[in-house]
């Protein structure tokens, strides 16, 4: 099934990419007396959810962001545990997400990750390089800030080695940098745990990506509650600044 099919209803495309801001998993914790650990457990619950439910209607690409610039600055306890749960995770669910076709990718600042975690994400992203269906990027160590500086020193290493001028640098080459290089731009950005801001997550890639906030804590949000985001994406008309007379002319 493909995400056009039954859509009879929705005036808009689906969403070929969807950006996720996992927040939430702390506050779902202490509302069910249980550790910040047991919260972002229960997140990856809600991460293997959404995977599959994003794989089922189609989606192309998926990207949660798991672990920000800033949350290295959490108490050593909790950044420890994210690093073992990944570690984990990646482990446990690597064969289930090719059997379904997700092609792995992640981006951030990995040598800023612990060695056998760097290494299990290479040999992971090696394993599922050939998959199509889906490109599950996850966000680790990512800040957007971040990507900006280094598709910077990217850049201007071309720039000084001659194989680039500075007046050749373009949008499509400061994207061509970025670390989601190669990929569409988000149509659809949702963040849970009810904070209305991004947190450092894409800001080049998000220039005119929908947002959606959503209250449920992370842990909470599965397939209904994707299914009803990408349905709100398909009533939105997206005008990338023209007017609607514009857009109509285009679509002729
Ligand atoms: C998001 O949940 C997960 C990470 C940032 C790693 P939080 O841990 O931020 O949960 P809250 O916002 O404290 O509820
Ligand atoms: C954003 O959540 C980062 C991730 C979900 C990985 P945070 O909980 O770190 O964001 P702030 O601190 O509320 O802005
Ligand atoms: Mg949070």
């Amino acid at each position: 099934m493909t995400a056009d099919t039954n859509s009879a209803e929705a005036p808009y495309p689906a969403p070929r990419h969807i950006a996720i801001i996992m927040d939430g998993n702390g506050r779902w914790a202490s509302a069910h007396g249980k550790s910040r650990y047991a919260g972002h457990q229960a997140g990856v619950g809600a991460a293997r959810a959404i995977a599959m439910a994003a794989v089922e209607s189609g989606i192309k690409v998926l990207t949660l962001f798991a672990f920000s610039s800033e949350n290295w600055n959490r108490p050593a306890d909790e950044v420890n545990g994210l690093m073992h749960l990944f570690f984990e995770v990646l482990q446990q669910e690597l064969d289930e997400l090719q059997s379904h076709g997700i092609q792995l990718r992640f981006i951030g600042a990995r040598e800023h990750l612990p060695e056998i975690l760097r290494k299990r994400i290479a040999a992971a992203e090696a394993k599922t390089a050939g998959e199509v269906r889906m490109v599950l990027v996850l966000a680790v160590a990512y800040g957007g800030r971040w990507d900006l500086v280094q598709a910077t020193q990217r850049i201007a290493a071309k720039v000084r080695a001659g194989d680039l001028q500075p007046d050749d640098i373009d949008e499509a080459v400061v994207s061509r940098h970025m670390a989601l290089a190669g990929l569409p731009a988000p149509d659809l950005l949702i963040r849970t745990g009810g904070e209305q801001r991004v947190s450092n997550f894409l800001l080049w890639d998000l220039a005119y990506t929908e947002i959606l906030f959503s209250p449920a804590f992370w842990p909470d949000f599965r397939a209904a509650e994707f299914a009803a985001a990408v349905d709100c994406f398909r009533a939105r008309e997206r005008r990338y600044g023209r007017t609607r007379d514009r857009l109509e002319a285009l679509a002729d």
